[in-house]
């Protein structure tokens, strides 16, 4: 069964987590729940805060399973149109989890449009899908 996990300080990456995990037949859930060795594939959001990822997404990253290797999809939010994938994604890989290429962003301001938020839904069943 697919997992979806989030950082969201302001809520705006939990609103897109919340629209993967629907997507994805599955419930958001925060950082606090730990995630199994044995889970399907990770959905795993943040977002930028002065140029960083938070501290506690980092901690959250080094907790994983590396059998999630090929297994993490990123999604994140950010003031910037760059977004923070390419943050967690290098985080992943020094916790030798090599994430799924495909990615998704959407810029904190523009989580609740339908289009992001049917964006967001379509990521997520490509990648369940695969
Ligand atoms: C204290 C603070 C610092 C931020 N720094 C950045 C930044 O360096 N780059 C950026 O693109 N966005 C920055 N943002 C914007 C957030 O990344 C954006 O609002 C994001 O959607 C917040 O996600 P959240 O609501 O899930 O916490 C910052 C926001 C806050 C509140």
């Amino acid at each position: 069964m697919a997992e979806v996990r989030y950082f969201s300080k302001s809520g705006n990456t939990k609103v897109i987590a919340e629209a993967v995990a629907v997507a994805a037949g599955t419930e958001a859930k925060d950082i606090s729940v730990p995630v199994e060795a044995g889970a399907g594939v990770l959905f795993l959001g943040g977002a930028v805060y002065a140029f960083h990822i938070a501290g506690k997404l980092k901690k959250f990253i080094k907790t994983l399973p590396p059998q999630l290797s090929g297994k993490v999809a990123v999604f994140s939010t950010a003031g910037n149109p760059g977004g923070a994938s390419h943050l967690i994604k290098k985080q992943l890989v020094k916790r030798g989890i090599t994430p799924i290429e495909r990615e998704f962003h959407c810029v904190g301001e523009k989580v609740k449009d339908e289009a992001m938020q049917k964006q967001a839904a379509d990521f997520a069943r490509e990648i369940v899908g695969q």
